[in-house]
């Protein structure tokens, strides 16, 4: 990852599931999440997010494979450290892999990677995707602890989990920002590349990117539901507008 400027803020990715996610109530062919992507790229976004979950809820092969070829931007893919999503990250080359924990009865990917009590495999997972070319980015709770681990295990980045600023309120927000923040500068000064994201929301999102180490935020959800309703171009265009005036 690149480092954002100070001043423009970091870059937005978007990621292009829940486009798919309507496609498959039907199982048919519309929306498609490649043209979504496509547009979302003319929007401004520097990368397009995919989670490949392993029951295929929403992302199929086939989107990861045309995306590989028709994303400009950066193509960043979301997968549990598996066997299965291992073969495939190698054999379709995105260009970053992003390591999370998948629980099939979930909604949405919940915690972080509980990284410190699993250093063993992920030392193995993450060798052999960055051995394959691979930069990987671990999705961690905003704890010293785990950023730490991260490190020792070899990852190149951590993606700071905002899902519990996004639901917290008042007091509690500003606690978890500053977990956040304080986060974000250990990660760097360990010589991680560092990103956040899940859970933000236009209304929320300018606190995450005036953190001056942040240099890429991921959003799904928020943007796929504006866009339901104004249109991919002006969803992305919105968000760009609050991250670039978060450090204006
Ligand atoms: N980052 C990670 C690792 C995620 O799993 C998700 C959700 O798929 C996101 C970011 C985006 O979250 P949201 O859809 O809430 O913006």
């Amino acid at each position: 990852m690149e480092r954002a400027g100070a001043r423009r803020g970091p870059r937005l990715a978007v990621n292009v599931d829940h486009i798919a996610t309507i496609r498959q109530a039907r199982r048919g062919r519309d929306p498609d999440p490649v043209a979504a992507a496509a547009l979302a790229e003319l929007a401004g976004a520097e990368g397009i997010i995919v989670h490949l979950r392993e029951d295929r809820r929403h992302i199929q092969d086939r989107d990861l494979r045309l995306l590989r070829e028709t994303v400009s931007t950066r193509l960043n893919l979301e997968m549990a450290a598996t066997e299965e999503m291992v073969g495939i990250a190698t054999a379709v080359r995105p260009d970053l892999v992003t390591l999370v924990p998948e629980r099939r009865e979930e909604l949405t990917t919940e915690g972080g990677l509980e990284v410190a009590g699993q250093r063993g495999r992920l030392t193995s997972v993450v060798g052999t995707l960055q051995g394959a070319g691979l930069p990987v980015s671990l999705f961690v709770a905003p704890e010293e602890e785990q950023v730490e681990a991260a490190k020792a295990v070899g990852a190149t980045a951590v993606e700071l989990h905002t899902g519990r600023y996004a639901e917290a309120r008042g007091e509690a927000a500003r606690e978890v920002l500053g977990a956040l923040i304080r986060a974000a500068r250990f990660a760097a000064g360990a010589g991680l590349r560092v990103s956040a994201g899940h859970g933000l929301t236009y209304a929320n999102v300018e606190p995450v990117a005036a953190i001056p180490e942040v240099e890429e935020l991921n959003i799904g959800h928020c943007i796929v539901a504006r866009a339901a309703l104004v249109g991919m171009e002006r969803a992305v265009r919105e968000m760009l507008t609050r991250i670039r005036g978060a450090r204006a």
